[in-house]
Protein backbone atom coordinates (compact mmCIF):
# COMPACT_ATOMS: atom_id res chain seq x y z
CA UNK A 1 0.00 0.00 0.00
CA UNK A 2 1.51 3.71 -1.19
CA UNK A 3 0.67 6.83 0.37
CA UNK A 4 -1.84 7.24 -2.44
CA UNK A 5 -3.39 4.91 -2.00
CA UNK A 6 -4.05 4.97 1.46
CA UNK A 7 -5.60 8.66 0.78
CA UNK A 8 -7.72 7.47 -1.61
CA UNK A 9 -8.90 3.97 0.70
CA UNK A 10 -9.52 7.36 3.53
CA UNK A 11 -11.84 9.10 0.90
CA UNK A 12 -13.80 5.68 -0.55
CA UNK A 13 -14.25 5.61 3.28
CA UNK A 14 -15.79 9.07 3.59
CA UNK A 15 -18.13 8.45 0.29
CA UNK A 16 -18.96 5.14 2.16
CA UNK A 17 -20.52 7.46 5.11
CA UNK A 18 -21.88 9.90 2.51
CA UNK A 19 -23.95 7.73 0.93
CA UNK A 20 -25.50 6.17 4.24
CA UNK A 21 -26.07 9.96 5.52
CA UNK A 22 -27.95 10.06 2.52
CA UNK A 23 -29.41 7.31 2.73
CA UNK A 24 -30.86 8.36 6.59
CA UNK A 25 -31.84 11.68 5.72
CA UNK A 26 -34.29 10.35 3.03
CA UNK A 27 -35.96 8.18 5.12
CA UNK A 28 -36.07 10.71 8.23
CA UNK A 29 -34.25 9.45 10.13
CA UNK A 30 -31.98 12.20 11.68
CA UNK A 31 -30.38 10.49 14.73
CA UNK A 32 -28.92 8.04 12.52
CA UNK A 33 -27.69 11.15 10.32
CA UNK A 34 -26.40 13.04 12.79
CA UNK A 35 -24.27 10.18 13.86
CA UNK A 36 -23.03 9.68 10.37
CA UNK A 37 -22.23 12.97 10.33
CA UNK A 38 -20.26 13.18 13.51
CA UNK A 39 -17.98 10.33 11.99
CA UNK A 40 -17.36 12.38 8.24
CA UNK A 41 -16.25 15.25 10.31
CA UNK A 42 -14.09 12.88 12.41
CA UNK A 43 -12.98 10.93 9.55
CA UNK A 44 -11.91 14.45 7.24
CA UNK A 45 -10.22 15.83 10.58
CA UNK A 46 -7.52 12.64 10.73
CA UNK A 47 -7.48 12.73 7.15
CA UNK A 48 -7.00 16.51 6.74
CA UNK A 49 -4.05 16.80 9.14
CA UNK A 50 -2.19 14.03 8.02
CA UNK A 51 -2.59 15.14 4.74
CA UNK A 52 -1.11 18.73 5.56
CA UNK A 53 1.00 18.04 8.79
CA UNK A 54 2.64 14.49 6.02
CA UNK A 55 1.55 14.36 2.75
CA UNK A 56 1.55 17.82 1.38
CA UNK A 57 4.27 19.01 2.74
CA UNK A 58 6.31 16.16 1.11
CA UNK A 59 5.26 16.47 -2.18
CA UNK A 60 4.44 20.31 -2.11
CA UNK A 61 8.61 20.58 -3.90
CA UNK A 62 8.11 17.89 -5.98
CA UNK A 63 6.99 20.16 -8.79
CA UNK A 64 5.74 23.75 -9.31
CA UNK A 65 1.93 22.23 -10.50
CA UNK A 66 2.52 20.07 -7.79
CA UNK A 67 2.77 22.79 -5.16
CA UNK A 68 0.36 25.02 -6.66
CA UNK A 69 -2.35 21.97 -6.42
CA UNK A 70 -1.32 21.92 -2.58
CA UNK A 71 -1.87 25.61 -1.91
CA UNK A 72 -5.43 25.12 -3.32
CA UNK A 73 -5.97 21.59 -1.62
CA UNK A 74 -4.78 23.88 1.52
CA UNK A 75 -7.70 26.17 1.19
CA UNK A 76 -10.20 23.88 0.18
CA UNK A 77 -9.67 22.12 3.67
CA UNK A 78 -9.81 25.42 5.02
CA UNK A 79 -13.20 25.96 3.85
CA UNK A 80 -14.32 22.22 5.35
CA UNK A 81 -12.98 23.41 8.54
CA UNK A 82 -15.13 26.27 8.34
CA UNK A 83 -18.07 24.99 7.85
CA UNK A 84 -17.16 22.04 10.03
CA UNK A 85 -16.70 24.69 12.93
CA UNK A 86 -20.51 26.27 12.29
CA UNK A 87 -21.80 22.56 12.31
CA UNK A 88 -21.00 21.98 15.90
CA UNK A 89 -22.93 25.18 17.12
CA UNK A 90 -26.02 24.05 15.22
CA UNK A 91 -28.15 21.02 16.33
CA UNK A 92 -29.74 18.58 13.71
CA UNK A 93 -32.94 20.10 14.32
CA UNK A 94 -31.88 23.28 13.03
CA UNK A 95 -33.25 25.16 10.14
CA UNK A 96 -29.32 25.46 8.26
CA UNK A 97 -28.35 22.07 9.87
CA UNK A 98 -28.77 20.26 6.41
CA UNK A 99 -27.98 23.17 4.06
CA UNK A 100 -24.47 23.34 5.56
CA UNK A 101 -23.91 19.08 5.67
CA UNK A 102 -24.74 19.45 2.29
CA UNK A 103 -22.11 22.35 1.32
CA UNK A 104 -19.65 20.40 3.44
CA UNK A 105 -20.49 17.02 1.37
CA UNK A 106 -20.27 18.85 -2.12
CA UNK A 107 -17.53 20.96 -1.51
CA UNK A 108 -15.26 17.96 -0.12
CA UNK A 109 -16.01 15.93 -3.14
CA UNK A 110 -14.99 18.38 -5.39
CA UNK A 111 -11.66 18.55 -3.28
CA UNK A 112 -11.36 14.57 -3.64
CA UNK A 113 -12.54 14.22 -7.38
CA UNK A 114 -9.27 16.57 -8.14
CA UNK A 115 -6.87 15.04 -5.52
CA UNK A 116 -7.90 11.98 -7.18
CA UNK A 117 -8.41 13.25 -10.91
CA UNK A 118 -4.78 15.80 -10.59
CA UNK A 119 -2.66 15.96 -7.66
CA UNK A 120 -2.15 11.93 -6.76
CA UNK A 121 -1.54 11.19 -10.75
CA UNK A 122 0.78 13.96 -10.73
CA UNK A 123 2.43 13.16 -7.42
CA UNK A 124 3.06 8.96 -8.94
CA UNK A 125 4.55 10.47 -12.20
CA UNK A 126 6.40 12.86 -10.24
CA UNK A 127 8.37 9.87 -7.49
CA UNK A 128 8.76 6.68 -7.62
CA UNK A 129 7.01 3.71 -6.01
CA UNK A 130 9.68 3.40 -2.95
CA UNK A 131 9.27 6.92 -1.78
CA UNK A 132 5.73 6.43 -2.13
CA UNK A 133 5.82 3.34 0.06
CA UNK A 134 7.93 5.15 3.07
CA UNK A 135 5.51 8.17 2.73
CA UNK A 136 2.36 5.55 3.36
CA UNK A 137 4.02 4.50 6.61
CA UNK A 138 4.74 8.38 7.87
CA UNK A 139 0.85 8.64 7.45
CA UNK A 140 -0.01 5.73 9.00
CA UNK A 141 2.16 6.85 12.11
CA UNK A 142 0.57 9.92 11.83
CA UNK A 143 -2.61 8.26 12.04
CA UNK A 144 -2.22 6.04 14.87
CA UNK A 145 -0.32 9.15 17.14
CA UNK A 146 -4.05 10.93 16.02
CA UNK A 147 -5.77 7.65 17.34
CA UNK A 148 -7.43 6.69 14.38
CA UNK A 149 -7.56 2.97 13.00
CA UNK A 150 -4.79 1.59 10.73
CA UNK A 151 -4.42 -0.78 7.91
CA UNK A 152 -2.44 -2.57 10.37
CA UNK A 153 -5.13 -2.98 12.54
CA UNK A 154 -7.51 -4.76 9.85
CA UNK A 155 -5.15 -6.00 7.29
CA UNK A 156 -5.37 -9.68 9.55
CA UNK A 157 -9.31 -10.03 8.94
CA UNK A 158 -10.52 -12.87 6.85
CA UNK A 159 -11.71 -11.44 3.46
CA UNK A 160 -15.51 -12.11 3.90
CA UNK A 161 -15.75 -10.06 6.87
CA UNK A 162 -13.95 -7.10 5.21
CA UNK A 163 -16.70 -7.62 2.01
CA UNK A 164 -19.48 -7.42 4.44
CA UNK A 165 -17.81 -4.42 6.63
CA UNK A 166 -17.28 -2.89 3.49
CA UNK A 167 -20.70 -3.72 1.92
CA UNK A 168 -22.27 -2.33 4.90
CA UNK A 169 -20.49 0.77 4.77
CA UNK A 170 -20.96 1.57 1.61
CA UNK A 171 -17.82 1.35 0.24
CA UNK A 172 -17.71 2.55 -3.58
CA UNK A 173 -15.82 0.33 -5.72
CA UNK A 174 -15.43 -2.58 -3.24
CA UNK A 175 -15.75 -5.51 -5.35
CA UNK A 176 -13.18 -4.92 -6.99
CA UNK A 177 -11.08 -4.48 -4.30
CA UNK A 178 -8.44 -6.96 -2.84
CA UNK A 179 -7.93 -7.79 0.52
CA UNK A 180 -5.20 -5.34 1.38
CA UNK A 181 -7.41 -2.32 -0.62
CA UNK A 182 -10.55 -3.29 1.30
CA UNK A 183 -8.53 -3.49 4.56
CA UNK A 184 -7.47 -0.09 4.26
CA UNK A 185 -10.77 0.99 3.60
CA UNK A 186 -13.40 -0.11 6.06
CA UNK A 187 -13.78 1.16 9.49
CA UNK A 188 -13.21 -1.39 11.96
CA UNK A 189 -16.50 -0.15 14.23
FE1 LIG B 1 -7.12 17.01 0.79
FE1 LIG C 1 -7.56 13.78 0.46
Amino acid sequence: MDAVALLVADHNRVRGLVARYEDAHDSGDLDEAAKLVAKIVEELEVHMAIEEEVFYPAIHELKDEIGESVDEGIEEHHVAKVLIKELGSLQPTDESWVAKVTVLIESVEHHVDEEEEELFPRVRRASNAAWLKVLAGKLGSKKKALGAPVLADKIDMPKSELEALARAQKIPGRSSMDQEQLAATVSPR
